[in-house]
């Protein structure tokens, strides 16, 4: 009886292990993109890339080949730094941001999510004004000048890839850089509490929900037809296949699990 049970379990296990696979792998979308490649190649050696694909909402601020600047050779640990600063843990596509008309918001990375950020280290600024929407850390002080060029391509609601004209710089990421209006005590001169406690490590992911609204009124999003790439169109291939396996994967690895155990048992 054993072959055919081994057989079968195999071949389960082996679907497990194949669709353990999240909803998207940002490797290979920044692949089409050849002009991401720098910072594709940074989101791997760092090991972000899957770190990124194991959510489900984000929001990822890439810069081009030309962009990265000194990023390269600098200790892997501060690219990674720096780079999850450049995710954010929501989903923001140009109509989203467009609807930030003349304000601002504070959004999450996944620099928050390593426990260590300190202040508003974790978080980025996003300000949308008659000169664009410009992305920088939140970070009292610090430059406000990566500036939004182009949507890259989205997935809605579960990753966007947006372009920045330059590498976001936060604070003290190297440790011992805060810039001086940063670096007093915190009740100094803000009577504003904000003590920024430390998170726990997995933050709970706010709820994406509430963005469900109907797509803005055309009237202004022709304003942005330009810029939206038209690059992506929901990605045929394979990553349709990712979606759906997603999903059956957790029922999937559970049945495998059942089967191994009991071919297991059988054999003995
Ligand atoms: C896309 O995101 C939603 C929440 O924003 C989530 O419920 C869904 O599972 C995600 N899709 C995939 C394929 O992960
Ligand atoms: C993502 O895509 C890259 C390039 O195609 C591949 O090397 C990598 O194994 C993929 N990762 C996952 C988790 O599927
Ligand atoms: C974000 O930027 C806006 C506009 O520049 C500014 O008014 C606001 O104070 C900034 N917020 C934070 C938390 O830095």
């Amino acid at each position: 009886m054993s072959p055919l049970h081994l057989s079968a379990a195999a071949v389960i296990l082996l679907t497990c292990i194949l669709s353990t696979a999240s909803a998207f792998n940002i490797t290979r979308i920044l692949n089409r993109y050849p002009e991401y490649g720098v910072f594709n190649d940074l989101l791997s050696r760092t090991g972000l890339a899957s770190d990124i694909n194991r959510h489900s909402t984000v929001t990822v601020l890439a810069v081009k080949n030309g962009q990265v600047g000194d990023l390269t050779s600098r200790p892997i640990d501060l690219a990674e730094s720096f780079l999850r600063t450049h995710v954010i843990l929501d989903y923001y596509d140009i109509m989203k941001l467009h609807r930030l008309k003349y304000d601002h918001a504070k959004v999450t990375t996944m620099y928050q999510q390593t426990g260590i950020a300190d202040k508003n280290q974790g978080f980025l600024n996003v300000t949308s004004g008659k000169d664009g929407v410009i992305f920088g850390s939140a970070v009292r002080h610090s430059p406000h000048d990566a500036r939004l060029e182009e949507a890259v391509m989205s997935r809605p609601y579960n990753i966007s890839v947006l372009c920045v004209s330059c590498i976001i710089v936060t604070p003290g990421l190297d440790g011992y850089s805060m810039p001086p209006g940063e670096a007093p005590p915190p009740d100094s001169d803000s009577p504003a509490p904000a003590p920024a406690p430390r998170r726990r490590r997995r933050r709970k992911r706010a709820p994406a929900p509430a963005e469900e609204e109907v797509p803005a009124p055309d009237s202004d999003s022709s304003d942005y037809a330009p810029s939206d790439s038209p690059a992506d169109a929901p990605g045929p291939d394979a990553d349709a296949a990712d979606k759906s396996s997603a999903g059956k994967s957790a029922a999937v690895s559970l049945a495998g699990f059942f089967l191994l155990l009991c071919s297991l048992l059988a054999a003995h």
